[in-house]
Order: C-alpha cells, then structure tokens, then sequence
C-alpha cells in the first residue's frame, strides 16, 4: 500500500499578492505532489472559513501562517501513514479533525490544500496524469449505467470585468462570452483569445480602454451602463466575423449578493444612476436583458439567500437560460439539496475552496448531475499557478469551466493544462460543446 509519509505547508502568494496555504504531500514511494489554495474576493457567506492572521500585522493581518502551523503539526500528524489512494478516508479524517461545520477551526484553506496535494501524490506514485487519477476516483463514486469517461469542458470566459473584481463603475461583476460554435477545446480557446483581443480593440476606438484589466484578467473600463458591457462584447463578436448566438452566446455573472441590502431586501444599482429593485423588479431586468440579448447563462442573478426569488427567477427563465448558483449554493451539498427542494436555479458553479475537501466536491457534482443540475467548475479570482481544477473539470465531465479571462498567467496556466490534456487525450478527446449547455440555441 502507497502510504502518505510527510507533510509540509508553506505560505506563498496569489495572483492578488496576498498570502495564501501551499502543501506538498510526500508518498511512501518517494513522489511529491503539491497544491496551492485559490481565494475569492466576492466570497459568499456559506462558504467555508478561509484561516487568515488578522491579529498579526504581516500582510496587513491577511498571512496563513496558522493555517500553515496545522498543516505542519496536528493534520501532518492525524493523516501520516494513512493509504495515500483512500482520499475520502482521509478527507474524512481532516474533516473530523477540524470538528466544525464550516472548516474553520484548522481553516478550509489548510484543509484544501492537503486533499488536493494528496490527488496530486497518489497520481505521481501510480505514474498517471491527476485528470486520469481523479476519473478513478469519480467512477468509483458512481453507479454502474452513469456516464463515467473524461470530457474537455466548454470553457465560459471574462471579457469585462466589474463588481469587486474591477476599479470602474459596473455592478456587474463579470460580462463573459461562452464559445459555443467551437468543435474543440482547442477550437474554443482560439476563438475566445480573438474575440478578447477585439474586445480591446472595441474600447480602444471608443477612448475607453481602462489602462489596467481586472482580478481576472477581464477589461476594466468606465462605461455609462451595465448593458453597455454586453453591447461592447458583441460588437466585438462581429467584429471578429461571428454571429452572436450561432458562434458565441453571452453570460453574465452578476454576483448579485454584493449589492443586496437584507434588511430591505432590495437590490441597489449604481452604475447609471441609483436604482432600487425588489426581488421582482431585479428579476424582470433579468429576464429583459434574456430577451434582449443572446445570453444563456446568468450567475448569482439574484442574493444567496434571496430563495424565493430565486424559484421565481428559476420559473420564468429556467426553460431557456442556464440559472447558475455561486454564493447561493456554495458548493454545498446541503444548499443544492435546497435548491432542488425549491426548483431553485438550475446548474451550479463548483469552486473547490468554498467546500473544503476533493470528496466533497465530488459529492456537489454528484448530487447535481442526479438531479439534472449543469456543472461549472471554477476558478477563484485570487489564483496561482495550480491547475488542478482543469484536471478536475476533465476527470468528472463537468461540461463547463470558468478560470477567468485570456490574460494573466494564473489564468493561462489553466486554459494551457487543457490543451495539454486534450493532446493527451488523443483523437478520442469529447469535447462536451454546445450540449454542456443543454440549452436550444439559435
Ligand atoms: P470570487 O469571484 O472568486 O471573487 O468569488 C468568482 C465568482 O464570483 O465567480
Ligand atoms: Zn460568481
């Protein structure tokens, strides 16, 4: 038996600078993996608790260094000697050892980085590549007759970046193009890098070029609306010689719980003008832009627990646009079960970091895939250069990933991992194409 030998943390840094917990597992056969935790801006209140040193001023009081210590001491310890290839048996034992609900004892970021170091081992010591790894460790969560072998995903990318992600004025957080006429992978990533460069060229004419792009690599400019995101995209679109809806569909992620007030439950728009919407009234602007423009997918459209309006928006939208649950869900099993119970949204964004543990992102995908829910596996916008979550999109057959846009290296790191796997694939590579959307399109 592969058995896990030693553990080492380490506090390194993120695509934002800030701190953030690496870990390297050491197999019994000499094979070091390694896995490094992403971290959101835009967090959800579900999500699980990332470990940070506020009362210590280093960082400005966001180190790992707790986090780091139980890595190195109390986890090191609970998990050594432990069957390097049992990774729910030891994501179990991590959660066990944590003891709270939400990881925040050890610290979710602790806790991540030591189930995905491990994957990364246990691949190195069987001499396979992790996506062919985590496809043994899925099939074997499934039932005999479900779908098991690996698919490249249909990758949704950021073109205009707002919300906290981005200086400017949009409320929006993320305006972003899905490829979907792209026979391939490979097809898909070329037709987005040239749609983002028309993007750039779009505003440059304008005079709108922000000098700088956002977390995730989307453009930053000051425009006079939020649809002008949309509008700019599109121009772009045919500018490139493609038909909107035909070769590209649009999304949006509005990641609507950062301007979401509970106490009146009222959503505040300030990109043109102050504008307060109830739950209903945010929900018809929704569906108008639907209408309006060629968009499929709307994230977080509504407040994390905004779940009335959510079976509202779902009930009107859910035939044709895909619902996406960010901060809603969580990627938590419980959430989702949720939202099944209340016809809640109608696919999911899963985020390694807001649940803590490999096994319990498998358990997110799961449940989802059972009850018909689309699956998006995505990127923080604090990243580094791991690319696990390209891996992990292949391995379960997702049918979607979201890393954030064509630009930035912790972003291309991962858009290049998929290129690397798709050739490895070979000939037989299924790309999951416009279907990943199940969704009519023109
Ligand atoms: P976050 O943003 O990583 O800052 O949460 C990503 C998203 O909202 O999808
Ligand atoms: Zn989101």
């Amino acid at each position: 038996m592969l058995t896990v030998m030693k553990l080492r943390g380490r506090e390194v840094l993120d695509s934002r600078g800030r701190p953030t917990v690496e870990v390297e597992v050491a197999g019994s056969n000499g094979e070091v993996g390694r896995a490094i935790v992403p971290s959101g801006a835009s967090t959800g209140r579900h999500e699980a608790i990332e470990l940070r040193d506020p009362e210590n001023r280093r960082y400005g009081g966001m180190g790992v260094l707790r986090a780091v210590a139980h890595v190195n001491g109390e986890m090191a310890a609970a998990i050594q000697g432990m069957d390097l290839e049992d990774q729910a048996g030891i994501d179990a034992a991590l959660v066990a050892l944590d003891g709270t609900p939400n990881k925040g004892r050890l610290g979710a970021n602790a806790v991540l980085g030591i189930s995905l170091a491990v994957a990364h081992t246990a691949a190195a010591a069987r001499g396979v590549p992790l996506y062919v790894h985590l496809n043994r460790l899925w099939r074997s969560r499934l039932e005999p007759g479900e779908f098991a072998d690996p698919v490249m995903p249909m990758p949704m990318v950021n073109m205009i970046s707002g919300g906290l992600h981005a200086g400017a004025n949009l409320d929006f957080q993320d305006f972003l193009m899905i490829p979907v006429g792209a026979p391939s992978y490979a097809e898909a990533l070329e037709m987005t890098t040239a749609v983002y460069r028309a993007v750039g060229a779009v505003l440059r004419e304008k005079d709108m070029e922000g000098a700088l792009v956002g977390d995730e690599g989307g453009y930053g400019p000051k425009l006079a609306t939020n649809a002008q995101a949309v509008d700019l995209i599109l121009e772009a679109v045919l500018a490139c010689g493609l038909e909107p809806g035909r070769d590209v569909a649009i999304a949006i992620d509005v990641a609507a719980s950062h301007f979401y007030r509970p106490e009146t439950a009222t959503y505040h728009l300030t990109a043109a003008g102050d504008d307060v919407l109830d739950s209903a009234g945010m929900t018809a602007l929704l569906a108008h832009w639907a209408k309006l423009y060629p968009i499929v997918s709307i994230e977080d459209g509504l407040a994390e627990d905004d779940w009335n309006g959510w079976s509202n928006l779902t009930g009107m939208l859910g035939d044709s646009v895909q619902l996406i649950g960010d901060d809603l869900f969580a990627t938590q099993t419980a959430r989702l079960r949720q939202g099944v119970e209340r016809r809640a949204g109608n696919a999911i964004l899963i985020k390694v970091n807001q649940v803590g543990t490999l096994s319990e992102t498998f358990d997110a995908l799961l449940l989802a895939r059972r009850h018909g829910y689309r699956t998006i596996v995505s990127a923080r916008s604090g990243e580094t250069e791991d690319t696990t979550i390209a891996d992990l999109a292949v391995a379960t057959a997702a049918g979607q990933i979201k890393i954030g846009s064509v630009a930035r290296s912790e972003r291309l790191a991962k858009y290049n991992r998929l290129l690397r796997i798709e050739e490895d694939l070979g000939p037989s590579a299924k790309f999951a194409g416009r279907e990943a959307l199940s969704i009519k399109l023109i």
